[in-house]
């Protein structure tokens, strides 16, 4: 197969890290007859400095014109003090909603080479951490009207939090579904005590449950939510809520994982071109030092494979080279224990393509 892939390496760690995962996609290539043909994109911090826009519009039009997207990650200190809308991850904000993936799947899985990171306790690891956040990503209070007013020498600054009974609806059914294909056991997580879209988003996966009688439809509140994720994660195998709920549970859910480093995400709309990233951030403190993990990009662009390209096997290979370097005691300074091997983060590109065999 032919396919063409916008990339988009962004600020900080994100180049060396995409660099890893782009050898990794030629190596697949190579072993399964394929041609990816890679296309830069400049967003983030990288595209203020050279076209001052997070995302100028040619760029995002790449994006939308390619099968699928490929990020590293934007942002960094040095842009932290440019206006709101014009912050590198408006840039990430405005791709999202300019693409319409209004889906994001979040996997919080455990490496049981990675048992020891976690964490939490022993025993509560041992019963198993495999759940999936699903996460609705362009509505909500990151797309809101945002205003800042001055009132008597006062400021205020409001966010609106709206949503929708269809921008419900549909990232519901992603839910559903993705319950259906796991254990059928779907928790949607909510704040109904106090907000009115949360009430709202409630009835709505009430009503859409009638529809997948094979599922098991649970509630519960956010705040909850996140207290269960420590105290007991096994309970959990697909969440669905809304974004920045979604936000903050998925960097909960990765790290009790003990490695935000190694998990992928992707993030799908109406068409088969998504956007895949690793759900870390863009790690200015180590950039250039070639120590980051790239596993959280390399299995993005697996995630991508599988997801976008419909390619399974060369998915599955990726993955399970990712175990086998794992295996092999081979670790990024992140995931580091006794006993490992300390590699950097091209040696780690390097350790996972020796190991990418064609069954
Ligand atoms: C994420 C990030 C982004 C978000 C930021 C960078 C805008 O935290 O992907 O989780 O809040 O969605
Ligand atoms: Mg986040």
């Amino acid at each position: 197969m032919n396919k063409n892939i916008a990339v988009i390496r962004g600020d900080g760690i994100g180049p060396e890290i995409v660099e890893q995962a782009l050898k990794v996609l030629d190596k697949i290539a190579d072993l399964y007859g394929h041609t990816f043909n890679y296309t830069d994109v400049d967003m983030g911090g990288c595209a203020i400095d050279k076209w001052g826009n997070p995302l100028p519009e040619e760029m995002l039009k790449r994006c939308v014109e390619s099968d699928s997207v490929l990020l590293g990650a934007v942002g960094g200190e040095k842009w932290n003090s440019v206006p709101g809308d014009m912050r590198p991850e408006k840039g990430l904000l405005r791709l999202r909603a300019g693409m319409g993936v209004y889906s994001n799947n979040r996997p919080a899985k455990i490496w049981k080479q990675l048992a020891d990171a976690s964490p939490l306790k022993k025993e509560i690891v041992e019963k198993g951490i495999d759940f999936i956040i699903v996460r609705e990503l362009i509505g909500g209070i990151y797309f809101g009207e945002h205003t800042t007013t001055e009132e008597s020498g006062e400021k205020k600054a409001v966010d609106v939090l709206a949503y929708t009974e269809s921008e419900i609806e549909r990232i519901g059914r992603i839910g559903f579904e993705t319950a259906r294909k796991r254990s059928k056991k779907l928790c949607s997580v909510e704040k109904s005590n106090v907000l009115d879209s949360s009430r709202l988003w409630k009835s709505v996966m009430h009503r859409l449950a009638a529809e997948y009688p094979d599922v098991t439809l649970s509630d519960m509140l956010v705040d909850n939510c996140a207290m269960q994720i420590v105290k007991n994660p096994a309970q959990f195998d697909v969440i669905v809520t809304e974004n920045m709920f979604g936000d903050i549970l998925s960097d909960e859910a990765s790290m009790i994982t003990g490695s935000i480093g190694m998990i992928p995400s992707s993030s799908l709309g109406a068409t088969s071109c998504g956007l895949y990233e690793p759900i870390h951030g863009s790690a200015p403190d180590i950039a250039g030092m070639d120590i980051a993990n790239p596993i959280g990009t390399v299995l993005s662009a697996a995630m991508m494979l599988r997801y976008s390209f419909d390619m399974p096997e060369e998915a599955d290979c990726i993955e399970n080279a990712v175990s086998a370097v794992l295996d092999e005691g081979f670790r990024t300074a992140d995931i580091m224990s006794d006993g490992c091997k300390k590699v950097g983060c091209s040696e780690m590109g390097d350790l996972i393509i020796s190991k990418l065999e064609r069954k």
